[in-house]
């Protein structure tokens, strides 16, 4: 067996990692310890050696898209500040006061050309330059003017596609080369209106009493579709018009490794719902038939008959390690998620959608998003169950040690139901453990 009972040395930390995945390429076998998901030596140092060299989810282009703007949000532990700045430049904050501490930002998002800790009232401009304090006179000459107290600047900060990033590790490759064949997935989903893209409506965060992982596990699995979905689909079947029931013994789609733990799931007209842009269900009604068709041809118009009819009729989940989801099925979600603790995640979701779309997709849209993905919906719910019902079997990891996910293992293209994409993300977590730990 192996034992969750360990020393905590980091010899036997180091032979715990090396042998959480049974990888057996010419039986099809592929074993995930569970151990990964209760370990809170494994959380502590996934936090040191995953979150804190690789590039994380920031926000979107469109929330920060006037000078000025800013929105504050944690990524990886850290509060961070996002703002553009006079010139339209884009900075990231750490979100702390140089005085002592304090949060120079407590709102969600806005657009400021100034920020002043609340504390004692420093202030810093859009540079993130010291400015100003009550007493100054008091101060140490020259405590403004050396640059020394002025907001900390996150050391990356990228943006590919509207999507924005940032990484602690000045030393990891560039953005670009990080998201390897995933850049273009991105590119794809930015590409879904004329006017490019925006973040919608408001914000979803949740919690559930699960590891982070089996966030990025689920995000992608269409094998527990017809299953844990099955109310959500019966309803969109009586509401949109009968259209085939999604079977997981059925290969629909496909799934591929895009390369440095990101992958993704696919298919091409293969699901029952209606797609905003641009596949039309019955439910929808004939008047929204040719808009549609319309929003369809523009899009053909636009990128060319392949990617064009791609885009439209296509659904696919996205899954860019560690911990960021770009679904686009029966609407757009971005969705980022961190460990609050080895059983619990906090999940923050936003929906993107085409800058200046009508009114009426609009509607169908949001529609959709907020039915499937909101945390009151038909199918977010189902999955927190189902996690959580994970989470709380691998207290019996004495009588049950390993995960199975071998499903497709032995296909030369996998479906979209297999689990390539839960393997692709294994194997580079288990990279990273391994990689960044000294020796
Ligand atoms: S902590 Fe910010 S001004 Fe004192
Ligand atoms: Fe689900």
């Amino acid at each position: 067996m192996l034992t969750s009972h360990r020393s905590g040395s980091h010899q036997d930390i180091r032979q715990f990692l090396e042998s959480v995945i049974r990888e057996d390429s010419k039986q099809g076998l592929f074993k995930v310890h569970r151990g990964v998901f209760t370990d809170r030596e494994i959380l502590r140092l996934e936090q040191e050696l995953i979150f804190q060299h690789s590039w994380l989810y920031l926000g979107h282009n469109s929330e920060v898209a006037r000078p000025n703007d800013f929105i504050t949000r944690k990524v990886a532990g850290h509060p961070l500040l996002l703002t553009r700045d006079r010139d339209g430049k884009l900075h990231a904050y750490f979100n702390t006061c140089s005085h002592r501490g304090a949060m120079v930002c407590r709102e969600p998002k806005g657009q400021r050309r100034a920020f002043y800790c609340s504390y004692h009232g420093w202030a810093y401009n859009d540079l993130g330059h010291l400015i100003d304090m009550p007493g100054r006179d008091s101060m140490a000459p020259g405590l403004i003017e050396n640059g020394e107290m002025n907001l900390k600047e996150v050391p990356r900060l990228a943006e590919h596609h509207g999507f924005i990033f940032v990484c602690f590790d000045p030393e990891i490759p560039s953005l670009e080369t990080y998201l390897a064949e995933a850049g273009d997935v991105l590119k794809l989903m930015s590409e879904h209106g004329p006017n490019g893209m925006e973040i919608v409506g408001g914000t979803h965060e949740y919690g559930l009493g699960a590891n982070w992982k089996l966030i990025q596990e689920n995000s992608a699995d269409a094998y527990h579709t017809s299953t844990t979905h099955a109310s959500y689909l019966e309803y969109v079947n009586a509401r949109d018009g009968a259209r085939p029931k999604v079977d997981p013994a059925v290969s629909a789609g496909w799934a591929r490794d895009l390369g440095n733990g990101h992958a993704i799931i696919e298919s091409e007209g293969a699901m029952p719902w209606g797609r905003p842009s641009a596949r039309w269900v019955a439910g929808w009604g004939e008047a929204a038939r040719a808009e549609i068709d319309e929003i369809r041809e523009e899009l053909i118009q636009r990128l060319g008959e392949k990617r064009g009819r791609f885009i439209a009729l296509g659904d696919r989940n996205t899954l860019i390690f560690p911990n960021l989801v770009v679904n686009d099925t029966l609407a757009i979600t971005v969705r980022t998620f961190y460990p609050a603790d080895v059983d619990r995640v906090d999940v923050t979701g936003w929906a993107l959608a085409p800058v200046g779309e009508s009114a009426s997709s609009r509607d169908r849209r949001m529609r959709n998003f907020v039915e499937f993905f909101g945390p009151a919906g038909f199918a977010t719910p189902d999955d927190v169950e189902m996690l959580e019902l994970c989470q709380e079997g691998y207290r019996n990891q004495t009588a049950y040690e390993w995960n199975d996910i071998s499903r497709g293992m032995l296909k030369e293209v996998p479906a979209k139901s297999d689990e390539l994409q839960m393997r692709v993300f294994w194997r580079q977590w288990q990279n990273m453990m391994l990689r960044n730990q000294e020796d």
